[in-house]
């Protein structure tokens, strides 16, 4: 599979967001996103799961399967040997960056100001997650801070949802757009996969047009 994470996230266009509250729910929840359409997906490390579920998830195969809400380097170092292929973080933390580049993994940190953004380009990256980008601002916030970092590509998320996806992708420095609407822990609680696979689905056709 791919590795160029930029090119997997420009590919897909849309990363489902998953907070898993166990990992009995993996497999069914991969086999939902990959028959929905998803290519790959962001496992959040806020439950005591989250790294079985990495390890189940990546093993599905079908889906290129990272870990966020990674905030340590010690969770990048955990999130990676359990087979994420890819860091997120809600924020930028330049001690999570420089062991995600020790890993050899991408890591793609959060920032929400354009100093923030200096930060980033500084420590050598060329993607970052806007987050969280609905309150703050949406697509006119993401236009103003892009503007004047042209080579930056984003992942916006925090607050979207399918009503939204598209008028972000619409912009040129959108590799891809993240979210939770797709599957949430609601969903996963009812085992609603035939939900699940709806939403991703109608995302996945959001994203082409
Ligand atoms: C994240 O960690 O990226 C967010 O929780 C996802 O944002 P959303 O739940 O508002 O989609």
């Amino acid at each position: 599979t791919d590795t160029d994470l930029p090119r997997v996230l420009a590919g897909a266009r849309v990363l489902p967001v998953l907070t898993v509250p166990s990992v009995a729910t993996a497999g069914p929840l991969a086999d939902a996103l990959a028959a929905g359409g998803a290519r790959c997906a962001e496992v959040t490390f806020r439950t005591p799961d989250a790294e079985l579920v990495v390890k189940a998830m990546a093993a599905h195969g079908g889906l290129v399967v990272g870990a966020g809400t990674v905030l340590t380097p010690q969770q990048a170092e955990r999130a990676v040997a359990a087979g994420a292929r890819f860091v997120v973080s809600p924020g930028f933390d330049e001690e999570v960056v420089a062991k995600c580049r020790e890993l050899g993994v991408p890591v793609v940190p959060g920032v929400a100001t354009a100093t923030e953004l200096m930060r980033a380009l500084k420590a050598g990256l060329d993607t970052v997650k806007l987050f969280p980008a609905e309150p703050l601002g949406g697509l006119q916030t993401l236009r103003a801070l892009a503007a004047p970092f042209p080579r930056t590509r984003f992942v916006p998320t925090g607050g979207i949802d399918a009503s939204r996806l598209a008028a972000y992708l619409a912009h040129p420095a959108v590799l891809a757009v993240g979210g939770s609407w797709m599957a949430t822990p609601d969903h996963l609680d009812r085992g609603d996969y035939g939900e699940i696979r709806r939403l991703t689905a109608q995302a996945v056709e959001r994203s082409m047009t």
